[in-house]
């Protein structure tokens, strides 16, 4: 192929923006083209200034222009920043619309027809919901489903630091949040957008609209479903979710202890009283396997999960050991059911995805309804 504009056009085509996964000839985002000889000089807008992405485009420019064409000299990738006008006109083509247009967000009801929504709940705190969720999302992906979280748990985020991924999402505009991807799963997070250590003191209105704009303001593109890792209780948040998604499957973790299920059986009732499904029953910190003696120590005691399943009129859809490797692989990123899949919890997370997927399929829907 002959060193021209067009071609080399042609060719850029197919380098992608690996965040919005669209081509960045698509996306307008080749800003100036310079041949100079045999020496090309391609000049890519980033979306946000001191992108990470650099050596991405870097590489994949090279490599494609080097492969099209042999006699290609030195190949100099640069890189400007998007204006404010630039970045929003991105964001109406991810979205789908033209610059300008009325952002084509999802209205929250609409998106159980999407999406199977599912929210991770307790009665009490630290009962093991967010690492559920996690390792719950990452075992759906192993089935092969799209999967996205949103950390729910506003004041006390996790999912970030659990997912092993720290970095902001791209913000196009107000109303197009590209998620956070690990692990092959999308995510946001309260604790994507602001530092680790500060802390979030809204009042209970504004963690409603948080929610809102985490459903319907970020990309998610066509999952299968999306998990809520919801803060422990019936307060504000599990309560505007249940008036926003009245259609949301809910999942109860608890520990074995009697007084953890008792407290577990208030989500229950409030789930049931706003019509959502309670699909089932996570026991986790079950039991604890001794090396030594290889027996079942029930630690947090015995029969709780089971008892409230019975009292919801719904099932025990796992019972997850007590293992280090979970509290490990929560604390460094990587989810157990990747670091240790053979492990028993690893294995009792990938069980309860599979039951999941029978219990709670994800929507069969058209083609239409399919966005980004
Ligand atoms: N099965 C398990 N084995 C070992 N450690 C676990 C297990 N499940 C959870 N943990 C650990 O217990 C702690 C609490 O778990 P997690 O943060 O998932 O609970 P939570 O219910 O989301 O808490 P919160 O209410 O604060 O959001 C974490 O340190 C986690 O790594
Ligand atoms: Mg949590």
């Amino acid at each position: 192929m002959a060193l021209s504009r067009e071609a080399i056009m042609e060719v850029l085509r197919a380098v992608q923006d690996p965040e919005l996964h669209r081509s960045i000839v698509d996306l307008d985002m080749v800003k100036d083209l310079r041949i100079d000889g045999n020496d090309v000089t391609v000049v890519i807008n980033l979306t946000v200034p001191g992108c990470p992405l650099k050596a991405h485009f870097q590489r994949d420019v090279a490599q494609r222009l080097r492969e099209a064409f042999p006699e290609i000299g030195r190949v100099n990738v640069e890189f400007g920043a998007m204006t404010d006008q630039e970045r929003a006109a991105v964001a109406a083509k991810v979205r789908g619309g033209s610059p300008g247009a009325a952002a084509a967000t999802p209205a929250t009801a609409e998106l159980a027809a999407r999406y199977r929504i599912i929210g991770v709940a307790s009665g009490k705190g630290g009962v093991g919901k967010s690492t559920t969720t996690v390792n719950l999302a990452v075992a759906l992906r192993q089935l092969g489903y799209k999967v996205g979280i949103i950390d729910a748990d506003i004041y006390g985020f996790s999912i970030p630091r659990m997912m092993g991924n720290m970095s902001r999402p791209v913000v196009l505009d107000e109303q197009t949040i590209v998620p956070v991807e690990s692990h092959g799963v999308k995510f946001i997070s309260a604790g994507s957008l602001v530092d680790e250590g500060t802390p979030i003191i809204w009042r209970g209105p504004m963690l409603g609209k948080m929610i809102e704009q985490f459903l319907t303001h970020v990309l998610w593109g066509d999952l299968d479903y999306l998990l809520l890792d919801l803060p422990p209780g019936t307060g504000d948040v599990p309560l505007s979710v249940a008036q926003m998604l009245p259609k949301t499957d809910i999942i109860i973790v608890t520990t074995p202890q009697a007084a953890a299920s008792q407290v577990a059986s208030r989500v229950g009732a409030m789930a049931q009283k706003t019509n959502q499904r309670v699909i089932g029953v996570i026991e986790n910190m079950a039991y604890f396997i001794c090396d030594n003696c290889q027996k079942e120590h029930h630690i947090f005691g015995k029969g709780g999960a089971e008892a409230l399943a019975k009292s919801l009129g719904t099932e025990v859809i796992a019972r997850i050991p007590l293992e280090g490797e979970v509290r490990l692989g929560g604390d460094v990123g990587d989810p157990v059911v990747i670091d240790r899949p053979d492990s028993p919890a690893a294995q009792a997370f990938l069980a309860a995805a599979r039951r999941v997927a029978e219990v709670a399929p994800p929507p069969v829907w058209s083609d239409e309804l399919r966005v980004l």
